[in-house]
């Protein structure tokens, strides 16, 4: 079974860029714990778009979809989902977001 790669794509305005990699950088950290978890990045655009890609990389769907209905992923998003923690209430950071969903055909890295 191939993984497969779930991006989030966030559409962040400029003036909330700073405030967007603050939050990660105090993200919850659990997703790394969480069952068929392979990889994570967040994607800084460096030619003048809004958008941030949060590249994640599972094992399966469901092994997705588990991480996604349970409690990992809430912890993860409390500073998005404003309220407590370092958001201040702000709300999400993030005035848009959109799911795109790959299946891995190939990969490679580097000859050892
Ligand atoms: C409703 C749309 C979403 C918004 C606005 C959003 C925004 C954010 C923000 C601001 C953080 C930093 C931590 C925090 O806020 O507490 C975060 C964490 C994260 N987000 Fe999202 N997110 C959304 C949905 C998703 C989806 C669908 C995925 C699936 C790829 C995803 C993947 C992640 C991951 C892997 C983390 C790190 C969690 C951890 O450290 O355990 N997000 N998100």
């Amino acid at each position: 079974m191939p993984s497969v790669v779930k991006i989030n794509v966030l559409t962040v305005p400029a003036e909330m860029r700073e405030e967007l990699e603050r939050r990660f950088s105090g993200r919850a950290g659990m997703v790394e714990s969480s069952d068929g978890f392979e990889w994570f990045e967040l994607l800084r655009p460096l030619e003048g778009t809004d958008q941030y890609l949060v590249y994640t990389r599972w094992r399966s769907e469901e092994d997705f979809q588990r991480w996604q209905s349970g409690r990992a992923f809430q912890a993860g998003h409390a500073q998005a989902a404003g309220g407590q923690g370092h958001g201040h209430g702000q709300g999400p950071a993030a005035s848009g977001s959109a799911l795109w969903s790959f299946e891995v055909v190939q990969s490679a890295g580097p000859k050892q």
